[in-house]
């Protein structure tokens, strides 16, 4: 069974789905542990209430970036993490972590990519005025929301939409796609070639 590794920083309703997804069997895995950057993050509450290991290492504990994510990656491969799902992880990986889990590692920005990119994807959609926005599951290389796209879903944008109404709308969509790409991985569908992902059908 594959065992994934979640990072995230905030309330973790994208963890929730996750878990929810991998209780009722919609996604063949199971999570090793969740790993914070913030004690506060409801993402730990989420991971307790299932009985999954769940800690937050505090950033100013180390010098470097590399250095926190080495902490980090110390405790996926203890875990025997194959994946790592970035689920609303505020953070930039390191070159040092993208390397320990090279192709291996999946988020989920709330945007089309490579449209809106960076923090707030939904504030930035709804300012430039696009009438389309939505949500990218993307495998996460050296850059900044650059990885190849795993899975895209639309998401229309209205008229009076402020950057709340528009991420709600958004993380629907997002609570189905990120299940989905995971389950897609444990089953060996994604082959990536060069920047291209494509979904193998059997
Ligand atoms: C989600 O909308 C996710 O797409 C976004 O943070 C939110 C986390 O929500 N991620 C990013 O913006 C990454 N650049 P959650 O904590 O409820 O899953």
């Amino acid at each position: 069974m594959l065992k994934i590794g979640v990072l995230a920083s905030g309330k973790g309703s994208n963890l929730q789905a996750i878990i929810d997804a991998i209780e009722s069997g919609k996604v063949s895995a199971t999570i090793g542990i969740v790993i914070s950057n913030k004690s506060n993050a409801c993402a730990l509450l989420r991971a307790q209430r299932h009985g999954i290991t769940s800690i937050f290492l505090d950033p100013k504990e180390s010098k470097t970036r590399e250095e926190y994510d080495a902490r980090i990656v110390a405790h996926l491969e203890k875990e025997g993490v194959e994946l790592v799902v970035l689920a609303g992880f505020m953070r930039i990986l390191s070159p040092y972590f993208i390397k320990a889990y090279k192709s291996k590692i999946m988020n989920i920005h709330p945007a089309l990519l490579p449209s809106f990119p960076g923090g707030h994807g939904q504030r930035q959609a709804v300012d430039y005025g696009v009438k389309i926005s939505g949500a990218t599951v993307h495998f996460v290389d050296e850059g900044c929301d650059t990885g190849p796209i795993i899975l895209q879903v639309a998401v229309p944008v209205e008229d009076d939409d402020t950057e709340e109404t528009l991420s709600a709308r958004i993380l629907e969509q997002e609570h189905k796609i990120y299940p989905l790409a995971i389950q897609l991985y444990a089953e060996g569908k994604l082959e990536v070639i060069g920047r291209k992902v494509t979904i193998r059908q059997k």
